[in-house]
């Protein structure tokens, strides 16, 4: 397979919005407020912003030395980068974690569709809380509309992936980020303007220390990393479609700050109107699907609010679906030498197969579980939990232990025309010092902490 005729994003631009697509998602909108809720607001975010800084940035600098430097998909850098090693599990690793973390990540987005069309008809309008929940669950649980939910998301998904790089992947960020942005700063302005939304803001806003512990602290590095799509391969997979004269320093820290600003608004956004109507922050998963349509239904022109926030989560799990559904597609396409739009076909009919069965398994299937958790939440689990820590930690491995400081360098600082402050500080903390963090995340995720420390 040759590479010189690999494609690459047009624009510094396109770049941006692409790889910020990518980050931004159902993990921001969605995981990071029902987070925040469950730690107790300010404080988590705090250590949150630490992780994003001192972990975020600098892993997500190293996954784009690794795309760029090899311009190959995620499993191919690793043979390109160290022939004939065991590396090559790094992105065997992001491929597989790619593929499954669409199993339940495209079901969670065709929910979004129900949503948007129940908004649209008007049929949430009028409801109790008791019947958001009944009817969330009788829809969840069904067998055929969030499967048809599903399976219209990976379509939608899958269309973009035929389109390619440029037409597909970059225009369809360019026209969906603005429209992200423009949606969430129009539902913050709403929020905020409710009545008693100071409430919310403090929550967000004043930290309370006491709040602080063990747990806390790994949560929100977990979610750091969730959240820049971090250990994947989707940032190997996009960076290696980046053009040489890409600053990878500057394009971490823009895009990081983004993803980390999207981040806090959709907790702007939320916890005003949570709190301005009474509501538990602690809500959890179920804030977005629940706990919101019955906030909106409460205020004037509550149908509308309902619509725009569904659209705007749609648009949110769309480019990260489309991230997903690229590391799969470009590793068939490159690894087994098959056409872009077969490998594409195979990997949207192997989605629709796991999300089915995730689908399912919140319903008919429910009763088979693995480790009482069924199939859906045993991809969530398996990936969020296990491959995305184990891919970062080895990324940083293999960086710090494998990669020879002077190549990392002439690609860090473009052949030595950019500089690059602190490099020796950031090779040190490659080498040593986030191996061992995100070893502990790891060990403390998998619950092995607590048993090796008898917690
Ligand atoms: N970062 C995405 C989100 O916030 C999720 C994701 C994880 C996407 C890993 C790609 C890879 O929703």
């Amino acid at each position: 397979m040759t590479t010189n005729k690999r494609a690459t994003f047009g624009s510094k631009l396109g770049v941006i919005l692409a790889t910020v697509g990518c980050a931004v998602g159902l993990g921001n909108i969605w995981r990071f407020p029902y987070m925040v809720g469950a730690n107790g607001g300010a404080a988590f975010i705090l250590i949150y912003l630490v992780c994003i800084l001192l972990l975020g940035i600098p892993v997500m600098i190293t996954e784009f030395f690794i795309g760029r430097h090899s311009h190959r998909n995620a499993a191919g850098a690793f043979k390109v980068m160290a022939p004939g090693t065991k590396w090559s599990f790094i992105g065997y690793n992001g491929v597989l974690g790619a593929f499954l973390i669409l199993g339940f990540y495209s079901v969670v987005s065709g929910w979004t569709l129900e949503y948007i069309l129940q908004a649209c008809t008007g049929s949430l309008a009028g409801k109790s809380a008791a019947e958001f929940t009944a009817e969330f669950e009788t829809f969840s649980s069904g067998i055929f509309r969030p499967i048809l939910w599903t399976a219209l998301f990976i379509g939608m998904t899958h269309v973009i992936i035929m389109s390619g790089v440029k037409k597909g992947i970059e225009r369809a960020s360019k026209v969906m980020m603005p429209v992200l942005f423009l949606i969430l700063c129009a539902l913050c302005v709403r929020s905020v303007t409710l009545p008693d939304a100071s409430e919310g803001l403090r929550f967000l806003l004043q930290p309370d220390f006491s709040k602080i512990r063990s747990s806390v602290v790994l949560s929100a590095m977990g979610q750091a990393f969730f959240s820049l799509s971090i250990g994947m391969g989707c940032l190997i997979t996009y960076s290696s479609y980046f053009g040489k004269h890409t600053n990878l320093q500057t394009t971490a820290i823009q895009v990081t700050l983004l993803d980390t600003l999207v981040a806090v608004l959709a907790g702007i956004m939320i916890f005003p109107a949570v709190f301005s109507f009474g509501i538990a922050p602690t809500a959890g998963p179920e804030l977005v699907f629940i706990t919101l349509p019955n906030v909106f239904e409460q205020m004037p022109l509550g149908n509308l609010w309902s619509l725009v926030f569904f659209v705007l989560l749609a648009l949110a799990a769309l480019t990260s679906t489309i991230s997903l559904h690229e590391v799969a597609t470009a590793y068939m396409h490159e690894e087994w030498q098959m056409t872009r739009s077969r490998a594409a076909v195979y990997v949207s009919l192997g989605v629709l197969f796991f999300g089915s069965i995730s689908s399912l398994s919140m319903g008919v299937l429910s009763e088979y579980t693995i480790g009482g958790l069924n199939f859906f939440d045993l991809l969530d689990y398996i990936t969020a939990k296990i491959m995305l820590p184990l891919g970062g930690m080895l990324i940083c491995l293999f960086v710090g232990q494998r990669v020879d400081k002077k190549i990392l360098k002439a690609e860090l600082t473009n052949e030595g025309t950019i500089p690059f402050y602190f490099f020796n500080t950031y090779a040190f903390f490659m080498k040593y010092l986030w191996p061992i963090a995100i070893g502990i995340i790891f060990l403390n995720e998998l619950g092995l902490l607590r048993w090796l420390t008898g917690e």
